[in-house]
């Protein structure tokens, strides 16, 4: 087994049904020991620890992250008022809930982790999969890990430094640090990582709390006149509004996370929906309150001018206790950025299980029972990107290639509607609202091309082409990657991890 270069072995785990290779486990049985150290006759698989509120808090606590602290300026700036750009907040949370509900009949129909790539894989077969898996495992997860690191260690090192610009080189240290701490933990152990997200998600819930009550406590004592400004000076471009989406759903961004660790989700078929049900509302309540907060303490004028909208307001408000407010934003994005790398790590677990990665990446610890390859492939990626470091432009261009994907997995919906009729779907979405979020997708990715062509664009479709190079020779014809068998048991015998569901020696 680990003699096999890229694809090789695949087969023998289930490649290419992308179907419900954990059904027997669904609903709760455990492949292992409930909790306990894996014994000798146990199959080695990742195991069922993700229960409804761990559920919630990955949704949740990666959903909010920076976004909402930092990005109501953009959304102000692009859509011109206040109105327009509430409404903007809520129906980026809409389309969000919409697109969730659609991932929880995909979810439900096909309960193996991998989101995205498991639902192509069944719908469109190996290609689309191979390219999804390709551009995100290699580029936008470790791009969205070194931007929420990166954050994460800028508002610690600005907190420190209040009277200077902090150092560049300090931030990307801290960042890499970051990174670092973090992969330790998820390949540590499965029950910290998610103890760690549930008590960051709960930090981040009471910073949103204390912003609401601040701001409640100012409209009560009738400081209105910012939000009766109302749909003063809005927008009338259409480019405009479809920027403006883009600051707004990074904010929203994570709302999938949960369809990526299907396979370690205690009764999925219960707790998937519940999670979402629970997490979407309550992320786009909290925004909107939050927006509102914001609204309440300073004109527009004033948030436009202020780098960190959430520092601002708790100088206003907050008295002597105002380093809570860059101290949320650290736990936040702390928080964000554990959730992105579990989840990361199990789309390039499930991605090298199908061969379309190299085999040592689908490989769990022994004794831990984490995908540690996987995770550490994913930081190693992120620490080279956090040596660029531009943020903002990182987070345009992400969410375009996000909404591709996005919109991919609503039309692997409506085909599986009509190529897999009769297979069981335990919830199943109206129709019209893939097809709605499918439409809105293809406006998303479309419209900034058409409205303003930026070369990244360009970079983005050559890098997607460049994957076709590898898929031929190493997935489709399942080459070896020449040295590739002996390096895989190199890296076994150094990271101690054995293939799943075979039995260890
Ligand atoms: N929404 C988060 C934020 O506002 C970012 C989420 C990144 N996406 C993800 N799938 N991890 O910072």
């Amino acid at each position: 087994r680990g003699h096999e270069g890229v694809g090789g072995g695949a087969s023998v785990r289930g490649r290419g049904s992308g179907l419900p290779r954990a059904e027997s486990q669904a609903e709760g049985k455990s492949s292992g020991l409930e909790g306990g150290k894996p014994g000798a006759d146990d199959p080695i698989n990742l195991e069922r620890r993700v229960g409804l509120l761990s559920g919630v808090a990955l949704i949740v606590g990666t959903m909010i992250g920076s976004g909402i602290f930092v990005s109501p300026k953009g959304l102000l700036e692009r859509t011109g008022s206040v109105g327009l750009s509430l409404v903007v907040w809520a129906a980026c949370g809409g389309l969000s809930l919409l697109g969730a509900l659609c991932y929880v009949e995909l979810g439900c129909m096909i309960p193996s982790s991998g989101a995205e790539h498991t639902y192509f894989l069944t719908a469109f077969g190996h290609l689309p999969a191979f390219l999804f898996a390709w551009v995100t495992i290699i580029l936008l997860k470790p791009a969205m890990l070194a931007i929420i690191c990166l954050s994460f260690s800028k508002y610690l090192v600005e907190a420190f430094a209040s009277d200077c610009e902090p150092p560049l080189m300090a931030i990307q240290l801290l960042g890499a640090l970051t990174i670092v701490l973090i992969t330790f933990i998820n390949s540590y152990s499965v029950n910290l990582a998610t103890r760690v997200q549930n008590v960051f998600t709960a930090a981040k819930l009471v910073a949103i709390l204390i912003i609401v009550v601040g701001g409640m406590v100012k409209l009560g004592q009738g400081n209105t006149q910012y939000l009766a400004t109302g749909f003063q000076g809005s927008t009338k471009s259409f480019g405009d509004i479809a920027t403006a989406f883009y600051s707004g759903l990074w904010a929203y961004d994570g709302w999938n996370n949960l369809n990526y660790v299907t396979e370690e989700l205690k009764k999925p078929y219960t707790n998937l929906p519940r999670a979402i049900i629970i997490g979407l509302p309550l992320v786009t309540i909290c925004y909107l309150l939050v927006n509102i907060s914001y609204l309440a303490v300073m004109s527009q004028d004033e948030l436009l001018a202020s780098e960190t909208v959430a520092v601002t307001f708790g100088n206003r408000v907050l008295g002597w206790a105002a380093f809570l407010m860059p101290l949320a934003v650290t736990l936040s994005t702390f928080g964000a950025a554990n959730g992105t790398a579990f989840t990361s790590g199990r789309l390039c677990f499930v991605a090298a299980r199908e061969g379309h990665m190299v085999d040592v990446l689908s490989y769990v610890h022994a004794k831990k029972l984490t995908p540690s390859p996987a995770l550490l492939f994913n930081a190693a990626i992120a620490l080279i990107m956090v040596i660029p470091s531009d943020i903002g432009s990182l987070i345009d261009f992400f969410s375009f290639t996000a909404w591709i994907f996005y919109g991919g997995a609503m039309a692997a919906l409506i085909i599986m509607r009509f190529t897999m009729k009769d297979a069981p779907r335990p919830y199943k979405v109206p129709i019209a609202i893939p097809v709605l979020v499918l439409i809105i997708s293809v406006y998303l990715v479309v419209g900034p091309i058409i409205d303003s062509p930026k070369i990244e664009y360009l970079y983005a479709s050559l890098f997607i082409i460049a994957g076709l190079f590898f898929y031929f020779p190493f997935v489709y014809m399942k080459k070896s990657i020449p040295g590739m068998g002996h390096m895989t048991t190199i890296l076994q015998l150094l990271l101690q991890v054995v293939p799943t569901d075979v039995m260890p020696d």
